[in-house]
């Protein structure tokens, strides 16, 4: 059988390591060789990493019946129980048709004001004349937590358990890496700290969720919990896991880079800015700004496009397939790594440069851009997560104008997500918001044309007569 293109062991799980202890670079090496996709050997098992969007298609949009998740998700299962990320076949479809009406397009703007409420309580603990200096991935990691505790599951975080939660799910996540490694359940018997550590963190955060799921009232329509009448105590802890973590890091993770690309680039900002006082005119975003926003919104693409918070997505195989006349065997890992897809001179020009305005005129490739994965397992949250970023940073841009002290590069660190390797430290100095004209209260379409004149708006009037 001919082999693959891709890089060779020199000795046994030579690759397994480099690819621990520094995936993107792995990656990126790789690629640079072979362009369309590449493959090695994981102990027994094959690993093929595809970057040509016809590829990419094929697993993420393939037969349900040929494909299951690859090793990473399948061994989150040890922290996320059996949940709609981890489970499948039948039983992802019953999760999936269950869970879908929590996501339906009319819960949005309910969700969209408790997203702002949290928002706003932020921002009020951040007033100070001067500003403050912040670590804003904490900040976005904390916001969003209670965020999806409150939309999801129905209850209000202290913070303290935020606090023990972020904790715990930082501790569990830092181990996660181990946990990949394809002899993990030999490791877990033998009495290694890092194990140890890895498995202390992950009961305490499932006894803290164990809690709030007895505590969140089942008749309520703001809880997940009552879409599952019938789900065993188990099941409901398994989807109440999944969604906080699933349903938090992420977004926070975009959040964080978005503030960190604006923080880079004054002239995108300054235009986020412009675009923000124009269609808001002073007052706290709602879901019905969500599509005036169109800048901040292409911002936010373009910020999923060099920084993707799920940055690989993976598969098994269950059935043999062919790539280019090569034979992949079932059971072989396929992997779609949006880090390098997205970043790729082929599909996207000068792609390491931030240009929010390419999104203006550039429907990518189908396979070439996919932040939040495709086919059905594409992410359930991907409405819910759009919203919530964008309003929460043109709430956050209404008020403060981010600085970065740290004006070095920003190191990633691609672990379950990607996510900023130190934090993000951002200096956030109040903004003063341009003079709201007395004559736009009274609601007069002449008078508003003067103001949207004025600030140079580049929606026009229409919107700020209220229509
Ligand atoms: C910017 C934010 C987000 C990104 C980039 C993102 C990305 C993704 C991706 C790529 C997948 C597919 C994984 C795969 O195919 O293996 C996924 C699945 C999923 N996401 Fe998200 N996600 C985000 C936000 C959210 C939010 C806010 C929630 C919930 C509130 C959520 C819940 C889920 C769940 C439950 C799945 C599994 C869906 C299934 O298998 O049917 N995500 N996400």
């Amino acid at each position: 059988m001919r082999k693959p293109p891709g890089p060779k062991n020199r000795y046994p799980l030579e690759i397994l390591f480099k690819v621990q202890r520094d995936p993107l670079s792995f990656f990126e090496q790789n690629s640079a060789l072979y362009p369309d996709y590449f493959s090695w050997t994981a102990g027994p098992q094959r690993v093929w990493a595809l970057t040509r969007p016809d590829l990419t298609q094929k697993i993420l949009t393939g037969h349900p019946t040929h494909f299951e998740k690859g090793r990473a998700l399948q061994r989150s299962r040890v922290l996320l129980g059996n949940g709609l990320l981890t489970a499948e076949g039948e039983e992802h479809l019953q999760h999936r048709r269950a869970l879908q009406p929590a996501f339906r397009k009319d819960r949005i703007p309910r969700y969209a004001e408790v997203m702002m409420e949290e928002t706003s309580s932020l921002l009020h603990l951040w007033q100070g004349s001067d500003g403050v200096e912040v670590d804003l991935h904490q900040e976005m990691m904390d916001l969003a937590l209670a965020i999806v505790a409150r939309t999801l599951l129905g209850q209000s975080l202290s913070p303290a358990l935020r606090n023990d939660i972020g904790v715990a799910l930082e501790r569990a996540l830092g181990g996660f890496r181990i946990s990949i490694l394809p002899f993990f359940d030999l490791l877990r018997k033998l009495p290694l700290k890092v194990v140890r550590d890895f498995e202390s963190s992950r009961d305490q955060l499932h006894n803290i969720v164990r809690k709030l799921v007895q505590q969140a009232d089942p008749q309520s329509p703001d809880s997940i919990l009552s879409l599952l009448p019938d789900a065993t105590h188990q099941q409901k802890l398994d989807h109440a896991l999944t969604l906080l973590l699933a349903g938090h890091e992420t977004t926070a993770n975009a959040m964080t880079f978005a503030v960190y690309l604006l923080g880079r680039h004054p002239s995108a900002l300054a235009q986020v800015e412009n675009e923000i006082d124009c269609v808001l005119q002073g007052r706290t975003p709602t879901s019905g700004d969500y599509p005036e926003l169109k800048f901040l919104r292409n911002v936010l693409e373009e910020t999923l496009r060099l920084f993707p918070p799920a940055w690989m997505v993976g598969r098994k195989n269950l059935v043999p397939l062919e790539i280019d006349g090569y034979q992949v065997k079932p059971g072989s890992i396929l992997l779609a790594p949006q880090w390098l897809m997205h970043r790729d001179s082929r599909y996207f020009p000068s792609p390491h440069s931030f240009r929010p305005e390419r999104w203006e005129a550039q429907t990518p490739e189908k396979g070439a851009y996919f932040p939040f994965g495709g086919g059905t397992r594409v992410c359930i949250g991907e409405g819910f997560a759009r919203m919530e970023a964008v309003l929460i940073l043109a709430a956050l841009l209404q008020k403060y104008r981010p600085t970065l002290p740290c004006p070095d590069e920003l190191e990633v660190y691609a672990g379950i997500t990607l996510r900023p390797k130190d934090g993000l430290r951002v200096k956030l100095t109040p903004r003063t918001l341009p003079k709201r004209s007395p004559r736009y209260n009274s609601n007069s379409p002449g008078e508003d044309l003067k103001y949207g004149a004025h600030t140079g708006c580049p929606i026009g009037a229409g919107r700020l007569s209220g229509s």
